[in-house]
């Protein structure tokens, strides 16, 4: 989507301007206006936030406050998306900067994962759904992430599949392998792999890659037969950038160290950790850790900075030195909050981010299973 620049004088304002002149326009706005903010926000942004949470919570909070007239959504594009989809028609839901992406999201399209299924139907004799259980062929049930555009929650809630997040992704796939024979996850694979192999499954044998660029997705009929996981070729640039060697490092200069990291990271890393989860759940067990306990944390800066100042007690630090923060996350900057709350005042809601049907009604469908599955 196209962001247009911002007017000059909005572009180069300092932080002390942005932050008072936020501030202001909130004031004006009052409880018409909610604000949300993902814990990647930095904290410029975080710190005008209503409310704060992973990517599921802010979900459910937006789907469970009927009387903003206007949420503001500080976060990436595909969980405005998911807002709007779970709030009323009457709600509006802005994005303040519409360059706000995923590079995850945007690795897999709508064409793609059309093609996939077609290609799965001829390679295993049919392919039946929860929502069609006639025919011939597997039951495939689609999980897509929530990281992912509309239209792919859409084809998962027309198909009785199910959106995931990183907090409830054990509970959503473990539903669809008890009511189906295979799950094809989308868009990222670290995600899908984990959460097999927490839920007991082997990443060699019971799961294969679907490769978007490939005949078969790079797969033989067999393997596809064979499988109970396909998952899909995505990942996050952020969390692909933790390694073994650094949980090695981090181990050998703090001994006795907890190392935390993101199921978006690869399954090494996940293995070599102490523990893994949402950011939420990140928080979580930092916050609850003992006075004095050292913690690497794997996943996106903003947040490791958060916790290390919120936690003065232990030691937090990110397992990569050289980590940058989510550069999608980071197009949220103060000058597009200052702007998008200044025009709500005058009257204008600039940036709306609105999800039509059909794809809003399966959507929908999709999410609302995921809320469920928590
Ligand atoms: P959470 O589900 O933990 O909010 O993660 C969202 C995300 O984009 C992580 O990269
Ligand atoms: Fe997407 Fe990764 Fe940024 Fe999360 S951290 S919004 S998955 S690019």
């Amino acid at each position: 989507m196209y962001q247009a620049p911002l007017p000059k004088e909005l572009a180069e304002l300092v932080p002390e301007e942005a932050d008072g002149r936020i501030r202001a326009a909130r004031a004006k706005l009052g409880r018409r206006l909610m604000i949300l903010g993902h814990h990647y926000q930095r904290d410029e942004i975080i710190r005008h936030a209503d409310l704060r949470g992973d990517s599921f919570k802010l979900a459910s909070h937006a789907a469970s406050h009927p009387e903003a007239e206007v949420i503001v959504f500080c976060g990436v594009h595909f969980m405005a998306e998911s807002a709007d989809i779970l709030t009323a028609d009457s709600q509006a839901v802005v994005l303040p900067n519409l360059a706000a992406g995923c590079s995850m999201a945007d690795m897999a399209n709508i064409i793609q994962v059309r093609n996939c299924w077609r290609q799965l139907e001829e390679a295993l004799g049919g392919v039946r759904t929860l929502s069609s259980i006639e025919g011939s062929g597997p039951i495939v049930v689609p999980v897509t992430y929530i990281n992912s555009a509309a239209n792919l929650k859409a084809f998962v809630g027309e198909r009785g599949g199910t959106v995931c997040t990183s907090s409830n992704a054990p509970v959503a796939v473990r539903w669809a392998l008890d009511k189906g024979d295979k799950v094809l996850f989308f868009p990222d694979q670290h995600l899908g792999r984990n959460t097999g192999v927490k839920l007991g499954y082997d990443p060699e044998r019971d799961m294969c890659l679907w490769d978007p660029f490939k005949p078969l997705g790079g797969n033989t009929v067999e393997r596809l037969q064979e499988a109970r996981f396909l998952l899909w070729k995505g990942h996050c640039s952020v969390h692909s950038r933790f390694t073994v060697a650094q949980i090695a490092d981090a181990r050998r200069r703090h001994p006795g160290v907890r190392v935390i990291v993101h199921p978006e990271c690869e399954l090494e890393v996940v293995r070599a950790s102490d523990m893994n989860g949402s950011t939420e759940t990140i928080i979580r067990e930092v916050t609850a850790g003992e006075p004095g306990s050292v913690w690497a944390v794997g996943t996106e800066i903003n947040l490791v900075h958060r916790l290390s100042q919120e936690n003065p007690d232990k030691t937090v630090f990110c397992l990569d030195p050289d980590v940058c923060p989510c550069s999608t996350m980071y197009r949220i900057h103060p000058s597009f909050l200052c702007w998008s709350l200044e025009r709500l005042v005058e009257g204008e809601v600039v940036n709306q981010i609105v999800v039509r049907d059909p794809v809003r009604h399966f959507a929908r469908e999709a999410l609302d299973r995921m809320l469920v599955l928590a």
